[in-house]
């Protein structure tokens, strides 16, 4: 099981713990960690630096033909940590959180020939290198035939209390019922959307994890590997 080919997927809604337990995982195995993510974040970024027009009322297809376009400006690394982003030589990191991606992503993530692009790299990515691959459709979409696949959930509540505490720890003024409610509006938009919505993938073993801890998930993933 090494070298490139093997993919074992993650999914879940925000604040479900997958990023975390993703993580682990990819540690413990060697493997790479994809998230998927990250690669809309940065095309969000660059759309919102190189573009700003396109996002204005975004027609899919100019967006995307765009992004083709930008793609030899783009590098991508799959590693243990996760993926490494490159622009222009640029290391994307901080952009991919600031507020204006985050605010704008969603509507990114929700053009279909944006998302084809985006699974013609992930799918590129793991041909070099076993990985763990982590997003919202890596199980149902983009590698259907994973070797294992797992879809974590977990109360809104508690996916909410979760967020709040990793915001105020990074000291950002926020109440918990805002997040509640962002995270509802999220999942709301996550799973209504008319491209690949989130939903449970075929086979896959599902987790709540509202009364787990991160280390405790990994420990039943890890069984049903073993
Ligand atoms: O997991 P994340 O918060 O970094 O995801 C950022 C956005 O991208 C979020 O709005 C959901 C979307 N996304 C997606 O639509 N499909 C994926 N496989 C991963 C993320």
């Amino acid at each position: 099981m090494s070298g490139g080919g093997t993919v074992i997927t993650i999914d879940g809604p925000a604040g479900s713990g997958k990023t975390t337990v993703a993580r682990m995982l990819a540690r413990r195995l060697g493997w790479g960690l994809l998230e998927s993510g990250s690669l809309y974040r940065a095309f969000t970024w660059i759309l919102l630096r190189e573009a700003p027009r396109l996002l204005e009322s975004p027609e899919e297809t100019a967006v995307a033909n765009f992004l083709r376009g930008i793609l030899p400006d783009l590098r991508c690394e799959l590693g243990e940590e996760g993926l490494r982003i490159y622009f222009r030589g640029r290391r994307l990191s901080e952009e991919l959180r600031a507020p204006e991606t985050e605010a704008r992503v969603s509507e990114v993530a929700a053009l279909g020939a944006v998302r084809r692009l985006v699974n013609e790299i992930l799918r590129g990515l793991v041909r070099e290198r076993d990985a763990v691959a982590e997003g919202r459709d890596m199980g149902s979409v983009v590698f259907p035939e994973a070797r294992y696949k797992f879809y974590l959930t977990a109360s809104p509540e508690v996916r909410a209390r979760r967020r709040y505490l990793e915001w105020k720890a990074k000291g950002l003024e926020v109440s918990e019922k805002e997040v509640l409610e962002g995270i509802k509006a999220r999942d709301h938009k996550d799973s209504s959307r008319r491209e690949a919505p989130l939903s449970i993938p075929e086979g896959a073993v599902v987790i709540d994890t509202s009364e787990l801890s991160p280390e405790e998930v990994l420990r039943r993933v890890l069984a049903y590997i073993e």
